[in-house]
């Protein structure tokens, strides 16, 4: 069985993400969809202009269109965390609609080049439209899994992503493929939601809630040991709780079974706001 999998089959997973983030591409955004940001990944918010600004450090952010924005559905700022320089290739892993990638693009400047990787056919239809707005010329999309990425050895930079690993039902081969993909000395740099010690096992084989960014997160101490066996050194985590009130949003839009563990949980004493977080996640490739 593949690193924290337990919502079903490999393949069973994957085709529920893609079916997830298949739709709010095709939305652009809203309606029902998971919405990372600071209200991350409950099914059922609209991501707004104002908890856009609120998550992301960079006030470039709000230069960009409503379409990439209506689209963001991250939980940090892993460009900010990147500290990215001018002529750097940087690679998003699970770009959607390519906010990231379009705020990475003008720090690298026209010397440098960002790619986006993400397996949702939509998503990436989505991406190329938004960088034909964006006018963003030093950015391309890529259709691919980020356990098998179309990018050549020893080739980037920086790796950054915003809220996907916990998505994936592989995520020791994810960090096998971006050390791969780095130069010697090259940075990852990551936002992602992590727990403090394992889901109930209710939650983690709820198919819906592992597409909203719950069910597929790691605990942390496995996540920077993922990390580490991959090769990497220099591995620093910092942890961002959300507020109560983004936490009862989140909960209202989970499934009764799902609210059920989390209030049986916290008659043990577990603390939701603490137990399932943000994380930022730096790591370097030996060189
Ligand atoms: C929560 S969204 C985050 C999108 C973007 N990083 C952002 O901040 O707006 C997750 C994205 O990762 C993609 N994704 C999930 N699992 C993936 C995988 N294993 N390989 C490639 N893309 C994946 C989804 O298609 C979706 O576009």
């Amino acid at each position: 069985m593949a690193d924290g999998l337990q919502a079903g089959s490999e393949g069973q997973v994957r085709a529920a993400v893609r079916e997830h983030y298949g739709q709010i591409a095709e939305r652009g955004g809203g309606g029902d969809g998971c919405g990372c940001g600071p209200d991350c990944c409950s099914p059922g918010s609209v991501v707004q202009i104002d908890t856009i600004t609120g998550l992301y450090e960079d006030p470039e952010v709000s230069n960009l269109p409503a379409e990439v924005t209506d689209l963001s559905l991250g939980c940090g700022d892993p460009v900010t965390l990147a500290s990215l320089e001018p002529g750097q290739t940087v690679l998003d892993l699970g770009s959607g609609g390519g906010i990231d990638c379009f705020l990475a693009a003008a720090k690298v400047g026209p010397a440098g080049r960002v790619i986006g990787v993400d397996m949702t056919p939509a998503m990436i239809d989505r991406a190329r439209r938004n960088k034909a707005k964006v006018g963003a010329e030093n950015v391309e999309f890529r259709l691919g899994e980020i356990e098998h990425l179309p990018v050549a050895d020893n080739s980037v930079d920086v790796a950054i992503s915003n809220c996907v690993i916990n998505l994936s039902p592989d995520k020791a081969q994810v960090f096998r493929e971006v050390y791969r993909v780095l130069k010697p000395g090259g940075r990852l740099a990551v936002s992602d939601i992590v727990t403090d010690g394992p889901l109930p096992d209710a939650v983690k084989q709820d198919l819906a809630a592992w597409a909203g960014c719950v069910a597929g997160a790691l605990d942390v101490t496995d996540y920077v040991a993922a990390i580490e066996a991959a090769g990497f050194s220099d591995v620093t985590l910092t942890r961002s709780y959300w507020d109560q009130q983004m936490i009862d949003e989140a909960v209202a839009e989970l499934s009764p079974e799902v609210v059920g563990q989390i209030r049986l949980a916290e008659e043990r004493g577990i603390e939701p706001r603490t137990a399932v977080f943000s994380a930022k996640v730096t790591a370097r490739k030996r060189g």
